[in-house]
């Protein structure tokens, strides 16, 4: 078995590289059928049902899908301030395991990611830790407060393509008002942490009958709904690019899927832990089940998923949100709500959605990498010839259980732990860099191995 070193090594070392004998989906592209792909240092220099050429390395992929590189539209990487939880280090190494090549990191961080400065030191950081792209999206209203704009044409001009406040909402609609206008003029995707507070305070989970069984405060669908609502509403008054982060309501879904037939320039995500737990889960007490928004129904979680096979929803984001054992180690009021995901992702979408819901990988691929990509602006979401490769490679039915204690993330609070999921990441090719393989057939050329021995 070649380690993931020597693999690096080659792949570092090699001129050309074959990946041979997998089977490409790309839907942008219109491409689901065996596909072998040539790179020379890096980028794509061709992609044919057999290419014969000889490379100085040759990878073995039969058996195993790749795909454009998979993106995650909201991860909370917790540098600066919060690294005893999680580093753009770790957790883009996190990405890297789960598949995916580039994340957006929400600016909830201390201090919040507001300025171009602070930009400037999350891609540096990004830059020399390096296992997945990292863009940061940055606060739309100074210190996340609510009140006062950001400077947004200096953050565009730093390398933002999205602003938010998430981890709360922008409690006034007159400043949400002109955080859509201001977005606007400088082409920024405007994400909503769509939550009500007024409605959502004090609640721990939410609001129906399990709550009402284990006596807890609970949150309301509403509390989303009536966010998602105004927003949508805004959207429409200002022609801004709105999209609603972490939909779990079959309310929410319902208001999306009309502001889009009336034509709204608005899109949405949901996360897997909506797609695979409900609130019953919160019986068990355990903290890790708290996630704001809340854990829903039965019947929020089947709305979700009937939401994005008509494509009301438009792509899956983990919401990777690392907390310490420390935090999360108190009982449910105290205990910081998220749940770490990127490591998860593929194996729950893979699960949940094409083994248990008989979405085709096709379907998967446009939710985890083609959508994501056109939403925020990352270019390409497809394998194009000439570029830099982004590639995931996965096994849609490979079975194996979550040990959150082998991860990447510096973080433990995952709600799968002991799972059995079918869909493993193999390998992954950030930028033309190897940056995740995992039981790969590597097969150097004489050359090659001469040359790096
Ligand atoms: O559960 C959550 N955790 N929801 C959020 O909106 C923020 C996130 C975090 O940063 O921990």
């Amino acid at each position: 078995m070649t380690s993931f070193a020597e693999a690096q090594r080659w792949w570092g070392a090699a001129e050309t590289i074959l990946l041979r004998g997998g089977h490409l989906i790309d839907p942008a592209a219109g491409i689901d059928e065996p596909q072998d792909i040539f790179l020379r240092r890096g980028h794509i220099e061709a992609i044919a049902g057999r290419i014969g050429r000889d490379a100085d390395l040759r990878v073995e992929l039969e058996g195993l899908c790749i795909a454009p590189g998979f993106g995650d539209i909201h991860v909370h990487l917790r540098e600066p301030g919060g690294e005893d939880a999680e580093t753009i280090e770790s957790g883009s190494a996190a990405a890297a395991r789960g598949g995916f090549t580039r994340i957006a990191c929400m600016p909830n961080t201390e201090p919040p990611i507001d300025t171009r400065g602070l930009v400037e030191f999350v891609l540096r950081r990004a830059q020399s830790a390096g296992a997945a792209e990292v863009f940061p999206v940055a606060a739309s209203t100074k210190r996340r407060a609510g009140d006062e704009l950001t400077e947004m044409q200096e953050l565009r001009e730093a390398g933002v393509l999205a602003v938010s406040d998430d981890g709360s909402p922008v409690r006034d609609a007159r400043v949400m008002r002109r955080v859509l206008e201001y977005a606007l003029t400088w082409d920024l995707l405007v994400i909503s942490h769509a939550e009500e507070p007024s409605l959502s305070a004090g609640g721990v989970m939410h609001e129906g009958y399990w709550s009402t069984v284990l006596g807890l405060e609970g949150i309301p669908a509403a509390a989303e709904s009536v966010a998602i609502a105004r927003d949508l509403r805004l959207a429409e008054l200002t022609g801004g690019r709105l999209h609603i982060a972490h939909v779990s309501t079959h309310e929410g879904v319902e208001l999306i899927r009309g502001a889009k037939e009336r034509g709204v320039a608005v899109t949405a995500e949901t996360a897997p832990h909506y797609l695979a737990l409900t609130d019953e889960s919160l019986r068990t007490f355990d903290s890790v089940y708290r996630v704001n928004p809340p854990l829903r129904s039965a019947a929020d979680r089947e709305a979700l998923i009937a939401g994005l096979r008509d494509g009301t929803l438009d792509c899956i984001a983990s919401d990777h949100a690392p907390h310490t054992d420390v935090a999360k180690d108190q009982e449910l009021e105290a205990a910081p709500p998220g749940m770490i995901g990127m490591e998860t992702t593929l194996g729950v979408v893979c699960e949940i959605l094409h083994h248990r819901e008989g979405f085709s990988l096709r379907d998967l691929v446009r939710l985890c990498a083609t959508r994501p990509a056109e939403i925020i602006g990352w270019d390409p979401g497809r394998v194009r010839m000439g570029g830099a490769a982004h590639l995931t490679v996965f096994a849609p039915d490979q079975e194996w259980e979550v040990d959150p204690s082998a991860f990447a993330s510096r973080a433990r609070n995952c709600p799968f732990r002991t799972w059995r999921l079918r869909g493993r990441s193999r390998l992954t090719v950030c930028g033309g860099r190897l940056t995740h393989q995992e039981d790969v057939e590597f097969c150097p050329s004489e050359r090659l191995l001469t040359q790096t021995a």
